[in-house]
């Protein structure tokens, strides 16, 4: 994959960089600022005085005990997102010295920085809150530090969308590469891996099918090697949109963690940074209108996670661009879907969509629906890259031809009305279309709290035919967003063996997770929506097939209840990120970034 540099890479030959004078003095203040275009002398401290700011910059450098030959070459930053909470990220140590291999052998200098690492386990209150501070110390660490080009190593949900925002942010050449997903484990005869499965025995045993030593022995048996989920997860979504995007090396998004192509595929990602810089290849090249579409069409014909329609959002804001809800239901009506890994279809893991030919495979057969003049991290286009792939392997148990999909229209779609003016998302490739056109009755839950302590009552009024809502989960919501979309069925309705019903929100939830669910409405609860004027009882009414979801209640008795609301005072942090987040942060359309970090 990786070819060799030239070199002239960075133009840092040429115009010397912190080794060159590692023994000469500091030299002319003209040589200073040609110097401090590139490499290790780039974006020097401002003392006053630049010769200063050398002689200093030199003198840590030499205490790394780098030679003078090496301080003179291009630099690329590794961005490693290794850490002891982030079980995903485990085999990170090992892909960031095949990375440096990559870089010095074509000729740059690879210098790894820690940024924060985010897992969805280990966070509280969920990793979302923190996805646009890690894109924030990721931005300010690449644009901060004296590196030409950067490579990123993401897997856990949330980092590979932290990263891609914060590198479109600063602004150099960066290659997003993918930790990539586990292998799958075994429990008893059954093929299992995180999280579908997870989710599907946690309803067994709530429905008193597994019992307590089973769940136990199940738990030991999800999650069996390093990497994210196994399934089509928003992990593996955000994956493959980075590949899509053209923000990794073609082929690398679905690599499996522990295999020996991922390793590989982090030697030619390094060897490509150093190449990028010589192209001058920076993310707003990449992330453009035309590449969104071509995202958004891949993200479709996966039927992959809704998270990833908030995070495309926010990466695509990024660079200036908006993901519009009717545009994505456009795209949504065009797109078939074609991949057949769970949570879609109940067989096929990421290990299998890997073999069976990956993303390349998915866009080969989505390739007459793509903008194929897009530019990728490797200096060549998409369709250069499609054409150069013709005729590849695929599996067609695994990923169907686009003449006999697994469905015609896409995975996910947008609804709109006077329950979600802005818009609300279903995946109707992981729901029941028995339930897709339907008016249901109201039981509501006004926070997670009210809904942890009644879900479960046995006096609880509700049937089968019912629609389960959650309030106040919202991004602005002192909840966070969290992934709690996938509502508990209550437990005297699973005894009866109900399997699936209408549920929703303006929480998200994971990609791993099923289920005829609505979810990120907008605006939410937490900023006046109307989904906080929901009342027990109220009529809602869903249809898939128009994408409408309208609360049937007339309009006067809606403005006494917003009267009402209006006198509820929302408690606002005082002090930190917290409030920084609560005061900033967008709805789900936009991506639920911050308002000040989006391209104006
Ligand atoms: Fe890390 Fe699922 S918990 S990808």
């Amino acid at each position: 994959m990786a070819k060799k540099t030239t070199g002239k890479s960075g133009d840092a030959s040429k115009k010397g960089t912190a080794g060159e004078g590692a023994g000469k003095g500091a030299g002319s203040p003209k040589d200073n600022a040609q110097r401090a275009e590139r490499g290790f002398l780039r974006g020097l401290q401002n003392y006053g005085d630049a010769d200063f700011s050398v002689y200093m910059r030199r003198a840590f450098a030499k205490s790394m005990g780098f030679s003078a030959d090496e301080l003179k070459r291009p630099v690329v930053g590794i961005a490693n997102t290794y850490s002891q909470f982030n079980p995903c990220h485990r085999h990170f140590p090992e892909l960031v010295e095949a990375v440096k291999r990559g870089i010095n052998s074509a000729g740059g200098l690879a210098l790894e920085f820690p940024t924060i690492s985010l897992h969805e386990s280990t966070l509280a209150p969920n990793s979302m809150k923190f996805r646009n501070l890690m894109a924030m110390d990721t931005e300010e660490m690449i644009r901060g530090q004296p590196m030409d080009a950067v490579v990123m190593l993401g897997a856990c949900d949330k980092t590979v969308p932290a990263q891609l925002m914060g590198a479109a942010s600063a602004g150099k050449p960066a290659i997003q590469l993918i930790g990539g997903p586990q292998m799958t484990g075994r429990y008893r005869e059954h093929r299992v891996g995180a999280c579908t499965d997870c989710r599907k025995f946690w309803v067994e045993f709530r429905a008193g099918r597994m019992q307590p030593a089973e769940i136990e022995e199940a738990e030991g048996r999800l999650v069996t090697t390093s990497g994210s989920c196994a399934v089509m997860g928003t992990a593996s979504t955000m994956a493959a949109i980075a590949e899509s995007l053209g923000m990794t090396l073609p082929g690398t998004a679905a690599i499996p963690a522990v295999h020996a192509d991922r390793i590989r595929a982090a030697e030619a990602s390094g060897a490509a940074a150093v190449r990028l810089i010589k192209l001058d290849i920076t993310p707003d090249k990449i992330i453009t209108q035309k590449s969104v579409d071509n995202a958004t069409r891949v993200l479709l014909a996966l039927g992959g996670s809704t998270n990833g329609v908030i995070h495309l959002a926010a990466i695509a804001g990024r660079c200036g661009v908006k993901l519009d809800l009717h545009r994505f239901n456009e795209l949504s009506d065009t797109t078939p879907v074609l991949a057949a890994v769970k949570p879609v279809g109940n067989e096929f893991y990421m290990e299998d969509f890997y073999a069976a030919g990956g993303i390349g495979a998915i866009l080969r057969e989505l390739k007459p629906l793509l903008h194929l003049d897009c530019m990728t991290v490797t200096g060549e286009t998409l369709g250069q890259r499609l054409a150069a792939e013709e005729g590849a392997y695929v599996d067609r148990r695994v990923i169907k031809p686009a003449s006999d999909p697994i469905e015609p229209q896409g995975g996910l779609v947008a609804l709109f009305g006077s329950l979600a003016p802005d818009g609300a998302i279903i995946k109707r490739s992981a729901a029941d279309p028995k339930l897709f056109e339907r008016t249901a009755r109201a039981v509501v839950f006004s926070s997670l709290q009210d809904m942890a302590a009644r879900v479960d009552a046995p006096d609880l009024d509700v049937t089968e035919d019912d629609i389960l809502i959650l309030q106040n989960v919202g991004p602005a919501s002192p909840a966070g967003m969290p992934e709690a979309g996938f509502l508990p069925i209550p437990k005297k309705l699973l005894a009866k063996g109900v399997k699936d019903m209408l549920r929703l929100s303006d929480a998200r939830m994971s990609g791993t997770a099923y289920g005829t669910i609505v979810l990120h409405v907008a605006p939410e609860a937490a900023v006046g929506g109307p989904l906080g004027l929901v009342r027990n009882g109220d009529k809602i009414k869903l249809s898939v097939k128009n994408k409408t979801l309208d609360l049937l209640v007339d309009a006067a008795e809606l403005a006494n209840r917003r009267t009402e609301w209006a006198k509820t005072k929302a408690i606002m942090p005082e002090r930190g990120y917290d409030k920084l987040f609560r005061e900033t942060v967008m709805q789900a359309p936009d991506g639920c970034d911050f308002n000040f970090l989006r391209k104006m």
